[in-house]
C-alpha cells in the first residue's frame, strides 16, 4: 500500500482518497505533460460559442496546477496555444489570448504563494505585447522559487522547436569557427526545455489519439494517458486516474522485462534554478 506523504486536503472526496491511496510517491511522473483538447466541443454540446469552452478550461488549468503542486511534481507542461492556433479565427485567437492575461492576473500571486516557478516555453516574440509583458513579470517574479516548475506552451510547435536548435548549432559553429558534433545532448541543450527532465508522462484529453507537433523529442519515452473526459471537465480525479495508470506502466525503455525487473531505472536528479 502507498505511503501516505501527500497532502491531507489532496483528496477532495472518497474517490479521490482511493486513488490516493493507490499512488505509490515513488512511482510518480517527475514531469506531466498535458494536450488540453476538446474546449470546443464542450461549448457546442451545450449550444455556446466556443470561446465559452476556453473559458471553462481556465478552471481546469488552476486544479490541474494545483494538483501537480500539491503532489510535488517536478514539472507540468501544459499546451495552450500551437504555432498552428494562429489559423484560428482572428475573435478566438483574441479570446485566448486575453484569458491567458487575465488568468495571470487573478492567479499569479497564488502561484508565486505555492513556490510554483512559471515558465514560457515557445516562440514568445510571436505573442502580442501586451501578453508578452505579463508573461515575462510572471516568469521574473517567480524564477527563484523551487516548487512546481509549470511550462506553459505558447505559440509552440515541435518542429520549429528542432529547427530553433539546429539552427543554434549552426550559428555557434559558424560564430567560433569550432566543429560543433550534432549528438542527442548537444540538441537537447538548446531546446526551450534545456536543462528539464523529459515527460515520463502526457496527458491528452477529448479522446483524439495524436501528438499535435507537441515535445516531439522529448516525449520519445513517456507513457501516453488518453482520455475521453473533455479538457473544461479534466479535475483532479481525471488527473489522479492518469498517475494511477502511469504507476502501473512498465518502463522498459528498450529493455527486456527481466532487465527492468532486476534493475530498475535510476531516476536522475532535476535541476532546480
Ligand atoms: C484545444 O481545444 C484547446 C486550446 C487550443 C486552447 C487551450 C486554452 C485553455 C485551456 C484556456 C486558456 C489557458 C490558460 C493557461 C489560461 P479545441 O478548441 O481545439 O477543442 P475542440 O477540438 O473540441 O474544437
Amino acid at each position: 500500500m502507498a505511503v501516505p506523504q501527500y497532502d491531507p486536503c489532496l483528496a477532495q472526496n472518497r474517490h479521490e482518497a482511493a486513488l490516493l491511496e493507490r499512488l505509490d510517491p515513488a512511482r510518480l511522473p517527475r514531469h506531466v505533460a498535458v494536450i488540453m483538447d476538446g474546449n470546443g466541443r464542450w461549448a457546442r454540446r451545450r449550444g455556446l460559442e466556443r470561446v465559452a469552452g476556453h473559458k471553462a478550461g481556465v478552471d481546469a488549468v488552476r486544479d490541474t496546477v494545483e494538483t501537480a503542486a500539491r503532489l510535488k511534481l517536478a514539472a507540468l507542461t501544459l499546451y495552450a496555444f500551437s504555432t498552428e492556433n494562429w489559423k484560428r479565427p482572428l475573435s478566438e485567437i483574441r479570446a485566448l489570448m486575453a484569458l491567458i492575461r487575465r488568468y495571470l492576473h487573478e492567479e499569479l500571486d497564488r502561484i508565486h504563494g505555492e513556490g510554483i516557478r512559471f515558465n514560457v516555453i515557445g516562440r514568445i516574440h510571436d505573442l502580442p505585447l501586451p501578453v508578452r509583458v505579463m508573461l515575462q513579470r510572471a516568469m521574473k517574479k517567480t524564477a527563484a522559487n523551487r516548487g512546481l516548475l509549470f511550462n506553459l506552451a505558447l505559440s509552440y510547435g515541435s518542429r520549429d522547436e528542432l529547427c530553433d536548435a539546429a539552427q543554434a548549432l549552426v550559428n555557434e559553429a559558424a560564430k567560433t569557427g569550432k566543429k560543433l558534433k550534432v549528438t542527442p545532448e548537444a540538441l537537447a541543450a538548446r531546446l526551450y526545455t534545456a536543462g528539464m527532465p523529459d515527460p515520463d508522462l502526457l496527458i491528452r484529453t477529448s479522446g483524439e489519439q495524436r501528438i499535435s507537433n507537441f515535445l516531439l523529442w522529448q516525449i520519445a519515452y513517456a507513457e501516453i494517458h488518453v482520455t475521453p473526459t473533455l479538457w473544461p471537465d479534466f479535475r483532479r480525479r481525471h488527473f489522479l486516474e492518469a498517475l494511477v495508470d502511469f504507476a502501473g506502466r512498465e518502463r522498459r525503455m528498450g529493455k527486456t522485462s527481466e532487465q527492468v525487473t532486476a534493475a530498475p531505472a535510476p531516476v536522475a536528479p532535476f535541476p532546480k534554478g
